[in-house]
């Protein structure tokens, strides 16, 4: 296999012995590294899409320490499972953990499949994760592709196509496999993954200390700054929401959103997307109405609060509302439940960013607080 200089000295063999050597003095202590268990794997894997190691670490002791096995999970409340996860958005991935914990329980005797084919069948786990348990935790001699991976060799290998183009994913893949060597993935691939967080970082990587410098391409090309080739995001959509804040005989009115909506099974204060043409205050009014059949007036602000998800940016205004019908006409429009919910309640379940925030905020509120039964 040629080198990606095309000399004839760093073949793939010393560039993998040259991270694997990197990765066994500079490994980072990561909990599920103590034993490798399968459940650790698997579970850390999923926690670590989109969200930073060092938060990905405190969820997982957190999460290890309530749900210690596969059984635990299994038998778990969905709203329980939310709560834990509350904090680090994509909220499908625990529901599809706790599908998936009741499938390996029922179905395979509750031990984790260890073929990147039989995990893929189980809910959330896509190609990455499924390659990634395999080699992790069962040692299958598979290669495994996240962003770092795709910058790292984007880079040794000079790759000038867009990095999520076909070609380029094959390219990447492809060098992936003539690196990998025999017996090794599970240290390989997490040396490959934990190189490019540390080493070969997106911003400023730190060539000057690389043991990879000499023979990586885009280096001696003066364009890793370049690589890998990212075609422009799509631009951020903002959008405006209000929620209204009602209390009533000492409980706030909460509600759980439909299981096959955004943030499915999560809990909130009523409210909804501010149309064109209408304030705020004007939509948490009418919001109220068609979500719960109550009508409420006189909205007093509260703050408002700023979050993302996916490609959104919402600004959300939170009001105090009154209630001018009787709390008997509440009826079920838009969610799965209603709840009228003391604080031990409501610091049970899990709300969404913005919502989570409000919460955060209204307790902080001494005046506030004290019309909530604790
Ligand atoms: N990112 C995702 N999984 C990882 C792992 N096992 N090691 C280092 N970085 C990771």
């Amino acid at each position: 296999m040629p080198s990606p200089t095309g000399r004839d000295d760093p073949s793939c063999t010393h560039i993998a012995g040259v991270l694997l050597d990197w990765f066994s003095r500079h490994k980072r202590d990561l909990p599920w590294r103590r034993t490798y268990a399968p459940y650790h794997v698997w579970i850390s894997e999923v926690m670590l899409q989109q969200t930073q190691m060092e938060r990905g670490v405190e969820y997982f002791k957190r999460w290890i320490a309530r749900f210690p096995d596969v059984e635990s999970l299994a038998g778990a409340r969905e709203d329980e499972i939310l709560k834990l996860w509350e904090g680090l958005g994509y909220y499908s991935r625990a529901r599809n953990l706790h599908k998936a914990a009741q499938e390996v329980v029922n179905r395979h005797g509750g031990t984790l499949p260890s073929s990147p084919e039989a995990l893929r069948a189980l809910p959330g786990i896509g190609p990455y994760t499924a390659r990634a348990i395999a080699s992790i935790a069962f040692g299958q001699d598979v290669c495994v592709v996240d962003a770092n991976v795709e910058r790292l060799i984007s880079r040794l290998y000079d790759i000038g196509l867009p990095v999520k183009s076909r070609q380029a994913r094959d390219e990447i893949e492809r060098h992936g496999a003539d690196l990998l060597p025999e017996g090794r993935a599970r240290d390989f691939n997490q040396a490959l993954m934990e190189f490019g967080s540390l080493v070969c970082s997106p911003r400023n990587p730190a060539c000057a200390e690389c043991p990879l410098a000499d023979c990586c391409l885009a280096r001696k090309n003066g364009v890793q700054e370049q690589r890998p080739v990212i075609v422009k995001a799509p631009s951020p959509i903002y959008i405006s929401m209000a929620t209204g804040v009602l209390v009533n005989d000492g409980r706030i009115l909460t509600q759980k959103r439909r299981a096959d909506d955004v943030w499915g099974n999560l809990w909130e204060f009523p409210g909804g997307v501010v149309e064109n043409g209408e304030t705020p205050d004007q939509a948490v009014v009418r919001e109220y109405l068609e979500e719960t059949g109550l009508i409420v007036n006189h909205p007093v602000p509260i703050a408002t609060f700023k979050h993302s998800y996916t490609r959104y940016r919402v600004t959300l205004h939170a009001f105090s509302v009154t209630l001018l019908s009787s709390p008997e006409e509440l009826a079920l429009q838009a969610a799965q439940e209603h709840r009228w919910a003391c604080w031990s309640e409501i610091t049970k379940l899990a709300f969404p960013a913005g919502h989570r925030k409000l919460v955060h905020h209204l307790l902080n509120d001494p005046e506030f607080r004290a019309k909530v039964h604790p």
